[in-house]
Order: C-alpha cells, then structure tokens, then sequence
C-alpha cells in the first residue's frame, strides 16, 4: 500500500491504473478509523473487484468546520489508521495536508444550494459547502469510478449524491449502512472524546430511534413520533439535544400527518463538548403510492 501526500504522485499512479482499465474506488474519510470506515473499505473492494483499485484518503477538512467547531481537537492518529487499511488490503491512500489541498488564493466552492442549507445545515452554516467542495476537489484529483459514503451522514449522502447529478460528476456514489457497537451507539470518530459518563449516556440516541421505528408502523403521525423521540432524548439529562427531524427519506422534504412512505429520523445531540448525530430510516406499515 503506497501513502501518497502530493496531488501530481497519486494522479501519476492513477493514469497508470486508468490506462490498464483497472476500476478505482475511492473511500473518502477524516481518518481515526473505526470498524465503521473499514466496512467502507471492504464495500469499495467489492465494488472495484479482486483485480481493481481501492484508494482512501484521510484528510481532515478545515473548510467543514465553523470558527467555533472541533477542528483543532478532531481525533487524529495517522500511523493507526494506515496499519488498519494496510490489513484492510487497501490499494492507496491519500493523505495531503492542508497547503496541498487548499490554494490560499483559491475562490471556487461547490455548493448544494438548497439541501446544504437545511437541518445540519442550519446547525452548522457552511458545513456542506466545506464537505461538497472537498468531495469535488478529491473526485477531480482521484477520477473514480465509484465512491462510498456511510448512512450514518444521512444528510451529506444526499447532498453528495445530489451534487454528482447536478454537476453530471459520473461517479457512481455507495451507501454503507450505519456500524453500532454492541450497546447500539453509531460508530464515529468523536466517540473517543465522550467521557464516560457521556459515552453511557449516549445510547440514548440508539434506544430512541428504535422505539421511533416500532411505532412507526402504528399509523402515529410525523409530529407525534417527533416529539416522543425529543422527549425521548430530552429525558436524558447528560443529552443537548441540538434538533431531532423526520423527514421524507427519499427527499428530506419535511412530512406531517401519517406516514404513508418510508421517513428518516434525524438526530443531532451534543454531550459535553462533543456533537453526535444518529438516523433511522422508518416504514409505515402501508406505503401509499
Ligand atoms: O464524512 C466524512 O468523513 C467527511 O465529511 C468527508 C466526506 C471525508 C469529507 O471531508
């Protein structure tokens, strides 16, 4: 596995494996890697075949963090996250820094100019800029035939996926389902900074989100659903809950009245000084067409 940390080597590298007709599959990640990320790795081998070319970056993107978020205290461990792709049989990496990535003088952003805005959008203003231009700059450098994401950044899936229609990127984007531990908590790199007594409290968001689902199909409306799981989490003392959404999960258009199509619960909760977010996509027990 070769590390690459310049734009021109790995493009290098890349046109020799285009040439051959190989596949190449990209894994985007922030790094501090965790069973989550390498079930990406293992749906990007699946995708790009024995014979094809699976390349991650870990790269952590200042342009998707606000002035007041967890840039500078974002988990990094580089040495660890290379030994675990190494084992993982991951082709490449691609781990630049910031001066490699961003041009001081650069003023080109990508923008999802509508879905961007909304839910974590709101919450954290420019977030999606910052991860859309990124994803660009990563599929302009890389050229990948496919490209796979986790559910567990419900929102950022979408806008990804919207962005690559938009702009007629040709990337084929996959989703990978959401990794728990045993107790239900969603994977993520911020987990290592819960303390203790944040990280028990923290499968509250699990243990809501399943009782959203067995309701679901109940004929509950939107609304009701919504405020049983903010009750829910609100219950939990240790918990700021930041928003708790349901919206259509095709769309993420908002939903009111009985659920009559599959909707997705969105959830965004802070611990201490740590930001966690969570969803389930739900079903009725009849969709209606
Ligand atoms: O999901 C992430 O880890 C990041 O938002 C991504 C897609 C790697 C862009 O920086």
């Amino acid at each position: 596995m070769e590390v690459f940390r310049r734009k021109s080597a790995i493009r290098a590298q890349l046109a020799t494996w285009r040439a051959a007709g190989t596949p190449v599959v990209l894994v985007p990640t922030m790094g501090f890697l965790h069973e989550g990320h390498l079930s990406l790795m293992r749906l990007a081998r699946a995708r790009a075949g024995e014979g094809g070319q699976v390349v991650a970056s870990i790269f952590v993107n200042p342009t998707q963090f606000g002035p007041n978020e967890d840039f500078d205290s974002y988990p990094r461990d580089e040495a660890r996250d290379l030994a675990l792709l190494e084992a993982e049989g991951v082709d490449a990496v691609f781990a630049p820094d910031a001066g490699e990535v961003y041009d001081p003088c650069g003023q080109t952003v990508v923008e999802t100019t509508e879905l961007g805005k909304i839910l974590i959008g709101k919450l954290r203003p420019g977030h999606f800029r910052g991860v859309a231009t990124i994803v660009t700059k990563l599929f302009n450098i890389i050229r990948p035939d496919a490209a796979v994401f986790g559910e567990k950044d419900y929102q950022q899936l979408a806008v990804i996926r919207t962005m690559v229609r938009d702009l007629d990127m040709g990337v084929e984007i996959i989703g990978a389902p959401i990794r728990r531990e045993a107790d239900g908590l969603a994977m993520s790199s911020r987990n290592v900074r819960l303390a203790p007594a944040d990280r028990a409290a923290a499968t509250v968001l699990s243990r809501a989100l399943d009782e959203a689902e067995a309701m679901a199909p109940t004929g509950v409306t939107a609304s009701r659903l919504r405020s049983h799981v903010r009750a829910r989490l609100e219950a939990e003392s240790r918990a700021r809950v930041q928003s708790v959404d349901i919206r259509d999960a095709a769309t993420l258009e908002p939903v009111s009245g009985p659920l009559t199509r599959p909707a997705v619960i969105l959830l965004a909760v802070s611990f201490g000084q740590v930001f966690l977010i969570d969803n389930r996509v739900v079903h009725p027990a009849q969709e209606v067409p």
